[in-house]
């Protein structure tokens, strides 16, 4: 699909088709979500792919969702907390690849200097905010390939529970959830403010 249609088209969908996804698909999405750009390439996003729909309904009863529900894919999006000891290696391979110069991996060679430059509100937001790219690669793929999506981001739940449910280490924090299915619901486009609205300072473009 054509960019621009997949930016226009993509709504959060919340009622889905009970057919199953392709295999083929959801590899399709997961390698979109890899391709993510990442501070220092740190790639903190880890996944954790519900087709199970028992699996799936037990979780949906602990986030309360009725839209986790009815989805035939969910998606469990976390955030590795130990990402950052692997700072060095990124690094040196971001200079490999020609992208980092020699003083940024001699800055950035100590796999403890982000981890000890930024307190722990600090470096949960800064995981939550990359890995936040490659989660919107889904919904964006989803649509590519004729799917719907919807971000589910529970005020509270126990998260305890759904590492019990999903068998997921304590090291990855559970940052959402995402809906994969065919959406079984007509969606109109949802409001959006307005692009004056959207740009601040005192360098406004002529025109807005
Ligand atoms: C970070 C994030 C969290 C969201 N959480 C929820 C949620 O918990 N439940 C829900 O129904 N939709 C959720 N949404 C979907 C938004 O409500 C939706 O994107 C917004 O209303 C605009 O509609 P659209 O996605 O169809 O364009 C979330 C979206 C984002 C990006």
């Amino acid at each position: 699909m054509e960019f621009d249609k997949v930016i226009k088209t993509r709504r959060s969908v919340r009622k889905y088709k009970a057919d199953e996804i392709p295999e083929q698909y959801i590899s399709e999405i997961l390698e979109a979500a890899r391709l993510a750009p990442s501070g220092l390439n740190l790639q903190p996003w880890r996944y954790a792919v519900l087709k199970d729909k028992n699996i799936i309904n037990n979780v949906a009863k602990i986030i309360q969702s009725s839209v986790a529900a009815s989805a035939p894919v969910l998606i469990v999006c976390c955030a590795d907390t130990k990402v950052f000891e692997s700072t060095g290696e990124r690094v040196r391979e971001l200079y490999e690849a020609g992208a980092f110069s020699v003083e940024e991996v001699q800055k950035f060679a100590s796999n403890d200097l982000i981890a000890n430059s930024m307190n722990e509100f600090m470096l949960r937001a800064s995981m939550a905010f990359n890995a936040a790219i490659s989660i919107e690669h889904i919904a964006l793929k989803a649509t590519d390939l004729g799917l719907g999506s919807c971000w589910l981001q529970p005020m509270q739940f126990d998260r305890e529970k759904i590492r019990e449910i999903i068998n997921l280490d304590s090291r990855y924090d559970i940052l959402c959830f995402m809906t994969i299915g065919y959406a079984d619901e007509q969606t109109e486009v949802r409001p959006r403010l307005p692009l004056n609205e959207l740009l601040t300072g005192s360098q406004l473009c002529d025109g807005f």
